[in-house]
Parts: structure tokens; C-alpha cells; sequence
């Protein structure tokens, strides 16, 4: 998934392409991209998740269960569309006392005002539609809880850069991914009720080819559900 890579690339779709990937997703960050991600993520995290609902939204083959569940989360929730990549979460984590769901991004299959925290890495650029994601989560989130997410960055998609993972046979195929500008965010979470209070742009980096070290990778966002005062919970 290398996100400067230049090599013949064939599309797929997003259910084929997971189920295809979930073979080798490691619920780590396993690529450069991945690790820029997980420290910027990682730090507009509340410290300390005991007692918390948390919820992470297209979990994948679990990451940020994982990462929760190290900040102490005992009540931890997993939903992705891919079957594939669920099933690999569950054969990943060591985790005691968590719950996955087969979910699309919206309809969530959870009682409005549910979790305290959300997070989603890296996902939302798969759906055109990131009012409804959003909107979705700002109903199952509780009043002052936060949601923290994050996507590719938009200047990388306009630079032509793609979603791409390397199957088995070393055949490079590339995943559905629409752009969603900052704008796009920030309406999206004033629409929906939730105030952004932090975002991050951390650069490609040295890791990067240099013509792509100085361009933002990921971009992401801590928005929080706006509430009464009494009602804050993290
Ligand atoms: C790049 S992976 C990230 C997985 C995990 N969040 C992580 O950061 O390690 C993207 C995930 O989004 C999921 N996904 C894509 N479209 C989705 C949708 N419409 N609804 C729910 N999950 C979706 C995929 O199945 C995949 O597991």
C-alpha cells in the first residue's frame, strides 16, 4: 500500500479488494503510511479509555481495538462491511471482552447515544458520502463524546496517488477512494452536530521518495458531539 508507488495498477472493488487483503492485514501498522497515521491518531486519544464505550468504526483486522484496549478499554466494539477482515480480527485479537459486527458505515445496528469514543483510521475515503457517515456516528455518539478519525490526505489523491495493496501473486490492485476536502469534514461534522477541536496533517517523511516527503499523508480529525456542560464524559 505504499502510497507513492508508480506501477500498472487494476482496480477492484472495495468487498473483493478486502477480502483479497485480509489475508496479510496485521492488525499493526504495517507500512510507512500506517505508522505516520497511528502516532497522530494515537495522540488525540484520551490516555485512558477504563470505563469508556468505544466503538471503531471499519475496524478492519482490529488496530485500534488493539490500541483502545492497551489505553486501558474494556467495552470495545468492532463493525466493518468486510467479512473477510472480521473474521481476521477475531483470529488477531487477544482481546477478552469485545464485540464485532458485520456494518456498513451507516445504518449503524447501535441505540442512539451509545459510545463515548468512536475512531475510524483510514476508511471514510472509501464511501462517497461522508455527511451520512458522519451524521451515523453523531447519532451513536454520546453528548461530549469525541470522535476521532482519520483519511489519506486530499492533496495525495489530487497528486494521483492511490489506494493500492500487493495480492499474494504480486498483482498491485487499487481501491475505490473519493476525495473528501478539509471543508468537506468540517461541514459534514457542523452539520451534524459535532465540533472539530484538533487536526493533524503529519507529513509523508523521510521514509517517503523525496519529491513526496513534504506533502501531508493523512489527515486527521478529533471532532467532539456537542452537549451540555454536566454531559462531557472523556
Ligand atoms: C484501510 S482499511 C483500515 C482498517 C482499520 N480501520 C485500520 O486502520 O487498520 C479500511 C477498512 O474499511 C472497511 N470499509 C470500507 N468501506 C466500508 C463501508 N462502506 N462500511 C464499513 N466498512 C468499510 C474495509 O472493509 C476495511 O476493513
Amino acid at each position: 500500500m505504499k502510497f507513492w508507488r508508480r506501477k500498472k495498477i487494476t482496480p477492484v472493488d472495495i468487498l473483493a479488494g478486502y477480502a483479497n487483503w485480509a489475508k496479510n492485514y496485521p492488525a499493526q501498522a504495517h507500512n510507512p503510511l500506517m505508522e505516520i497515521e497511528q502516532q497522530a491518531m494515537l495522540s488525540l486519544l484520551p490516555d485512558n479509555l477504563n470505563g469508556k464505550m468505544c466503538l471503531d468504526l471499519a475496524c478492519g483486522s482490529g488496530r485500534y481495538l488493539l490500541l483502545m484496549q492497551q489505553r486501558s478499554a474494556t467495552q470495545l466494539v468492532g463493525t466493518d462491511y468486510s467479512p473477510e477482515m472480521l473474521v481476521k480480527a477475531s483470529y488477531q485479537l487477544p482481546i477478552i471482552n469485545y464485540q464485532l459486527s458485520r456494518a456498513p458505515f451507516f445504518p449503524l445496528p447501535f441505540a442512539a447515544e451509545t459510545f463515548d469514543l468512536i475512531t475510524c483510521g483510514l476508511a471514510v475515503g472509501h464511501e462517497k458520502n461522508l455527511n451520512r457517515i458522519v451524521a451515523e456516528v453523531a447519532r451513536v455518539l454520546r453528548p461530549g463524546g469525541q470522535f476521532v478519525y482519520s483519511d489519506f490526505h486530499p492533496f495525495g489523491r489530487l497528486l494521483g496517488w492511490q489506494r493500492t495493496f500487493t495480492a499474494e501473486n504480486g498483482a498491485v490492485f487499487s481501491l475505490e477512494h473519493y476525495l473528501h476536502l478539509y471543508s468537506h469534514h468540517q461541514q459534514a461534522c457542523h452539520a451534524a452536530g459535532l465540533t472539530i477541536d484538533a487536526v493533524l496533517e503529519p507529513l509523508a517523511g523521510p521514509k517517503a521518495p523525496p519529491e513526496a516527503r513534504h506533502i501531508p499523508a493523512v489527515l486527521v480529525i478529533r471532532a467532539v458531539k456537542i452537549g451540555d456542560k454536566e454531559s462531557g464524559r472523556l
